[in-house]
């Protein structure tokens, strides 16, 4: 990114001793920032669970740091995820695979999968490889609000409850991990997200979609894929309408609404605040400013925010993901 940050050594040391105790430390992934916990202590799991407000149903992802720790955590890795973790790994690709025992049921949600990550930043691999153990962490801001890419986004969400946080900088991807499950015959796409699933395909070929509303018995087959997720504290309304089609570049009323955009249109009315995602077109670069944009646009006094559909290829299909979800919360 523009300017980098990096956290003290003696910081990163400090933080895995905490992690290691069964503290809570917030820290960059090249997606968003994780608020993370030992994964096999149950206790620190909880104050996850406590800290986000996040309902018990919704399973968290296990972070690791070297490919060597996936053994003690899942039960079989079947051969497609082997490739998917020679083309991915490290990177914005989770598994849901067969569980271990050993793992905490609270970290699982009941479900006998768990969720892993092998994430692309120096700076979670350094944590997570001195703390010695897994580190169970979801996005590190409240239940159902807009995920965080900076530090500032973090203490933002926690406000005096912010736990330990390292800092280094905003996040290049963006949007969060892309989460198949290999607990099937079938690889299953249960978010998209970093990894497109176009590139998915290329190794284990076509990927079935879960529904968002599928449910394996009583038990939701991904939660996050919960319709009300990443909702601003302002409504959002996606526009209708392809990328081909003419889109209403008005507000939709008097009162004043911001404009959420990959490119600025040639005319775009009168709307209060424009955020545009990439001036050139580049879907990396809209994906790596959107949650900012997001929070940029609802800390104004806004109606509403009026958000153009882009093209579902690339990161455009996790974009819109979102999207489509900040907005199921408006209506
Ligand atoms: O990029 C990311 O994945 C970020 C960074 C911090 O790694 N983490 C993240 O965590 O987005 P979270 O908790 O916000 O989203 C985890 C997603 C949820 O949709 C959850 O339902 C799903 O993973 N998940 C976790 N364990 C699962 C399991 N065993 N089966 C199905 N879905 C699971
Ligand atoms: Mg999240």
């Amino acid at each position: 990114m523009e300017h980098t940050v990096q956290p003290a050594a003696a910081d990163v040391a400090a933080a895995a001793a905490a992690l290691r105790r069964g503290e809570l430390v917030a820290f960059p992934t090249e997606t968003v920032y994780g608020l993370g916990a030992h994964a096999l202590d149950a206790r620190a799991v909880a104050a996850v669970f406590a800290l986000k407000g996040r309902p018990r149903f919704d399973p968290l992802i296990v972070h690791i740091a070297d490919v060597e720790q996936l053994d003690a955590l899942v039960e079989d890795v079947p051969e497609a995820a082997v490739r998917l973790i020679e083309q991915f790994w490290p990177g914005p690709l989770t598994l849901v695979l067969p569980k271990r025992s050993a793992v905490p049921e609270l970290v699982t949600a009941n479900l006998a999968s768990v969720a892993v990550r092998l994430p692309d930043h120096p700076v979670a691999r350094d944590l997570i490889r001195q703390a010695g153990v897994p580190v169970a962490a979801p996005s590190a801001n409240r239940f159902g609000k807009v995920s965080p890419t900076t530090a500032d986004h973090v203490r933002d969400s926690f406000g005096a409850a912010c736990p330990l946080i390292l800092d280094a900088g905003p996040c290049r991807v963006g949007v969060e991990s892309t989460v198949v499950s290999l607990c099937d015959s079938a690889p299953r796409l249960l978010r998209p997200g970093g990894i497109p699933r176009e590139a998915l395909t290329a190794v284990v070929g076509p990927i079935e979609s879960v529904e968002r509303s599928a449910r394996t018995g009583d038990v939701v087959a991904a939660p996050g894929m919960l319709a009300s997720h990443y909702a601003p504290q302002v409504p959002l309304r996606l526009a209708s309408g392809g990328a081909l089609a003419p889109v209403q570049v008005d507000p939709p009323d008097t009162r004043p609404w911001g404009l959420l955009c990959l490119r600025r249109p040639p005319r775009v009315g009168s709307f209060a605040a424009v955020e545009e995602l990439s001036a050139s077109g580049d879907l990396q670069e809209a994906a790596a400013r959107l949650f900012a944009a997001l929070r940029r646009l609802e800390k104004q006094p806004l109606a509403g925010i009026y958000a153009l559909p882009l093209a579902e290829h690339g990161l455009g299909a996790a974009i819109m993901d979102r999207l489509r979800r900040a907005a199921a919360e408006s209506h």
